[in-house]
Parts: C-alpha cells; structure tokens; sequence
C-alpha cells in the first residue's frame, strides 16, 4: 500500500441497488484527483463510505497507512479527513463566524490563526463574517462550507459538488481558493464533479464513474482532450 490514500474494490449497495460496484483509485500525498461523472453515477455513495457515514458493502480504504473502513466518522475526520457535502449543509441561522468555528469543535488552539487565514483568503466572508449564513448567495455559502472544512486542518479534503448551481463566476474564486490551499498548505484534494470543466483543470488525475464503475481513468489534461469525454461532460 503506497498511495497516501487508496480505495480497493470497493461497493456500497442500498438494498437491492448496487451504487458502486467494486471502483479502486488511489491519489498522492497533497495530489488533487477528480471523481467526475453524472448524477447517479454513484460519486456521493463513494464519498459517504470514505468518510463512515455508510458502511461499504466491500472493499477497503487505506488513508496513510491506516485502514478506514469501519471506523466511525469521528475517528476518520480525526485522521484529517474532511468532507464538503452535497448541498453544502451550513448552518443557516448561525453567523458565518460560528459557522466557521463549528469546523474546529474538536480543537483547542490554533482557532483565531486558523480563522484569520480562511478570512485573508476569502475577503467576502470577512466582509460577511457576522452575517447570518443562511442569507448569503449559493456560492458564498460554498465559500463558508469550505472553510469550515478546512478549520478541521485536514490533510485531505473532500468536495461533493462544489460548483452545483453556483454562478461561474463564483466557481471561479472557488477554484483559486481550492489551488491556493492545495499549492501553500500541501491539502490534498478529490473533487467530485459533474461539471467536470473545472475538475480537470485544477486535477492532475481524473477518474470517470458511470452507473457505479470506473469507466476511464487517465491524467487530467488528457481526459480533457478525450473525444468521448468532451462530448458527455464538457458539451461537446
Ligand atoms: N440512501 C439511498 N437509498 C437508496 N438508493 C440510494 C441512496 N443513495 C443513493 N442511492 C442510489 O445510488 C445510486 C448512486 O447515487 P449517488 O451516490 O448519490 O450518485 P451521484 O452522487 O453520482 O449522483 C443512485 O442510483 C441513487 O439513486
Ligand atoms: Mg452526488
């Protein structure tokens, strides 16, 4: 087991419905991958076993040296997992202050540091800092989800869509931010995208799921000038 973290054959079933069926990948220390692929394609069941919110049906995860599979959530996020959600999931009713500091529930020093570095690197929430975080735009509470993410100081993040119904010019700054925080603090990355225009962009490795399998891999500037990629997840 090299890789700094690995999914071997891996399944996650609902009953009857088989999500992903037995997908490996693996990513560097501090590499950003891509997990591109439709809806449905079973990109959030994959994301969901790795960090213990579903018991895989089979498999493994390896994440620097440990195995994570049928550890809880707590334990994984420990390690320096952390996971953006579908749909981003903040508190609404809470300031973007607090939202922040949620991310860091489970540290005692280092906070205000930690807290300043996400506010340098996006202005607009210092701009919104006090604001109820439910009245902010889509891509602002993007902004807020991954920040508090990265209050948990992971080594390795996990984004859900980072980009859905989010204006392009908003992914834009996202994109910057996730290459910023991957070039100077050495946070690896898997990106899961439908959209795949900025997955592969900012990946060096991609991986293509359809209806639960891996359907092409290859390095992220190739799969951009792949034909059949071009046309299902970049409109041709
Ligand atoms: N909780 C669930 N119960 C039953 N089926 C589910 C559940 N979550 C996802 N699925 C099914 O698993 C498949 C993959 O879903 P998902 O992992 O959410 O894909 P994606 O994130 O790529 O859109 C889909 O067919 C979906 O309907
Ligand atoms: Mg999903």
């Amino acid at each position: 087991m090299t890789a700094h973290f690995s999914i071997r054959d891996l399944s996650v079933r609902y009953g009857m419905v088989t999500a992903v069926k037995g997908i490996s990948l693996e990513a560097a220390k501090g590499q950003i991958i891509s997990l591109i692929g439709a809806n449905g394609a079973g990109k959030t069941s994959i994301l969901r076993a790795v960090t213990g919110l579903t018991q895989p049906a089979g498999g493994e995860i390896w994440f620097d040296g440990e195995r994570l599979d049928g550890k809880g959530t707590d334990q994984i996020v420990a390690r320096g997992l952390a996971m953006v959600p579908e749909g981003r999931r903040i508190f609404p009713f809470m300031s973007v202050k607090d939202n922040l500091l949620m991310g860091a529930y489970r540290r005692k020093s280092g906070v205000a540091s930690d807290l300043d570095g996400i506010l340098t690197r996006f202005p607009r929430l210092k701009e919104r800092f006090k604001q109820q975080a439910g009245s902010l735009s889509g891509g602002e509470q993007q902004m807020v989800a991954i920040g508090r993410a990265l209050m948990s100081k992971p080594r390795l993040l996990l984004l859900d869509e980072p980009s859905l119904g989010i204006a392009p010019i908003i992914v834009r700054e996202i994109a910057r931010f996730i290459a910023s925080i991957n070039r100077d603090d050495g946070v690896g990355v898997i990106l899961v995208e439908q959209n795949s225009r900025m997955a592969l962009k900012l990946s060096s490795y991609s991986y293509v799921l359809e209806t639960g399998k891996i359907a092409l891999e290859g390095a992220s500037s190739e799969l951009a000038e792949n034909d059949d990629v071009r046309r299902a997840y970049l409109g041709g």
